[in-house]
């Protein structure tokens, strides 16, 4: 996702370091941002010289570390759209506290990993929020805003202003597991992958209920592709622990298949096969 970030804010007009530890991750990155702005050029969303000028006010970073390149000191706002791991988040939320000026907002795309938690491990939890975009970022028009216990007013006030800039509607939720996107899409995937493990449907089946029944754009075990079933599974499992409700446990054939490296379009199995990103 943090491409599609990154692509909404610079054709926003803002400056953007792209940071990855991997820098295969930023190569495919920058490759998709070219992408999809070339998709807005020909569908006349914007001129090539517009998209032109968004790619380049883009800087990929290999490293958030402090130094010329990456002038960490001038960001008024980080994103962080790191995987699902809150160790891994809480690692980059220290070091990050740690380099921003005091004004400097920090904000999690997390999809469920609590805001409250992460704030905690900074020494200024006023300033930490959650902005959860969603897949595919440059369409989907919502981004939920989450308010820590300790989220002040002023760094609100900030992010939604902000996500009205990037075109899209700021939707205020409070911290709780999942959230209200992911406390609702992630057991309604969930109970899908039951279906099919339990023989009651094929996964094309169980989808065309969705789409041709209730006018989903895709059914949910095309969207877990889509999503990536490993980040379907780490949010089964905050929920299940956030929530300590039996209810959201994982169905056992999603933890098999993720086991079996079948995450979804970005591995090129899943419910489905990819071909060059086509099911
Ligand atoms: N990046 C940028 N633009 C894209 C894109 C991408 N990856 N994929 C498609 N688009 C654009 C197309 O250019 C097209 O634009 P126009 O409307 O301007 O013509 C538009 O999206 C529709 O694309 P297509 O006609 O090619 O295909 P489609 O009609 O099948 O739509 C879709 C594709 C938008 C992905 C649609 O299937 C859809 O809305 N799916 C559901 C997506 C969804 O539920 N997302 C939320 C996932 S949950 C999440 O992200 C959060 C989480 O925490 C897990």
């Amino acid at each position: 996702m943090g491409n599609g970030i990154a692509h909404v804010c610079a054709r926003a007009g803002y400056r953007v370091l792209l940071c990855d530890v991997a820098q295969g991750a930023i190569d495919r990155g920058m490759r998709a941002i070219e992408t999809n702005l070339g998709r807005e050029v020909a569908k006349g969303k914007l001129s090539a010289e517009e998209a032109s000028a968004a790619l380049a006010r883009i800087a990929p970073v290999p490293t958030i570390a402090l130094d010329e390149t990456t002038q960490l000191e001038e960001c008024g706002l980080v994103i962080e759209a790191a995987p699902e791991l809150f160790a891994l988040k809480a690692e980059l939320f220290r070091e990050l506290d740690r380099m921003l000026p005091p004004a400097s907002i920090l904000a999690s795309n997390t999809s469920s990993i609590s805001i409250t938690k992460l704030a905690a491990v900074t020494g200024l939890p006023g300033r930490v929020i959650g902005m959860h975009f969603f897949n595919p970022v440059p369409v989907m028009p919502l981004v939920e805003v989450v308010r820590g216990l300790e989220t002040n007013e002023e760094t609100f006030a900030a992010v939604e202003e902000l996500a009205r800039r990037l075109g899209k509607t700021p939707v205020a939720v409070q911290d709780a597991a999942g959230f209200v996107s992911n406390r609702v899409l992630m057991p309604l995937i969930n109970e899908a992958i039951f279906a099919v493990m339990e023989g009651v449907a094929t996964a094309e089946a169980v989808d065309q209920v969705f789409v041709l029944g209730m006018a989903h754009p895709m059914g949910p075990l095309r969207l877990a592709d889509f999503i990536g079933l490993d980040v379907c599974l780490d949010i089964m499992r905050v929920l299940v622990e956030g929530l300590g409700d039996p209810k959201y446990r994982p169905c056992p054939l999603l933890v098999r298949m993720v086991d079996a490296g079948w995450l979804g379009k970005k591995s090129g199995r899943g419910f489905y096969r990819y071909d060059g990103g086509k099911a």
